[in-house]
């Protein structure tokens, strides 16, 4: 069976990157199996660190404090991604604004805790809970040069409940994506 390999970057907590490892490392799906054949991070104190290492994921740590120029540690994520020859990079909670020198050689997608176009960027989730909106969602994405502005791939959302606490609200979002990424990733490697 051929085997589509993908690579996790994360930047904190790690809780998609583990629940992307264990529903879909060297799982079989339609006519295909998936191997996450490594995960990179910019933070080396990032809590996903050691999820990786109990699945037994290969991590590699690129501190970006240790860059003068956003662009030369976009050069040494895709130097390492190249080489690892995968069929598509997956941006899990992956913190880091990113130039050309990415988005113009990786082909990647994110997840993003909003219905975009709304909450683009950083608190999007804070941002959600505030607003008057009676909805809010999910949203996975292609990553292009704009930030969270690829073509949208997939979308979750549910009914705000006027009562509902940041914390329920926050749990609401994170429980919709360990179920939308995974199927994304398998809808986006299926068609490659
Ligand atoms: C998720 O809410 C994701 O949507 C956002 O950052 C968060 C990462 O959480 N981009 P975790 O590190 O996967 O636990």
């Amino acid at each position: 069976m051929p085997i589509k390999k993908i690579v996790i970057l994360f930047s904190g907590t790690g809780t998609n990157l583990e629940n992307l490892i264990k529903k879909l490392h060297q799982k079989a799906f339609d006519g295909f199996k998936i191997e996450v054949v490594h995960a990179i991070t910019n933070n080396p104190e990032a809590k996903g660190i050691e999820k990786a290492k109990r699945l037994n994921i290969k991590t590699t740590i690129i501190d970006h404090k240790k860059f003068n120029a956003r662009e030369d540690f976009d050069k040494e994520v895709v130097t390492l991604i190249k080489s690892l020859n995968v069929d598509l990079t997956i941006l899990a909670g992956f913190m880091r604004i990113l130039t050309p020198i990415f988005t113009e050689n990786i082909k990647a997608i994110n997840i993003h805790p909003s219905l975009l176009p709304l909450f683009k960027g950083a608190n999007a989730i804070e941002k959600s809970y505030l607003s008057n909106m009676k909805i809010a969602g999910v949203t996975i994405h292609k990553v292009s040069s704009g930030v969270d502005e690829g073509e949208i791939i997939d979308q979750e959302c549910f009914y705000k409940n006027e009562n509902i606490s940041i914390d329920d609200f926050e749990k609401k979002i994170h429980q919709i994506e360990y179920t939308l990424f995974p199927k994304a990733v398998i809808k986006v490697l299926s068609s490659s």
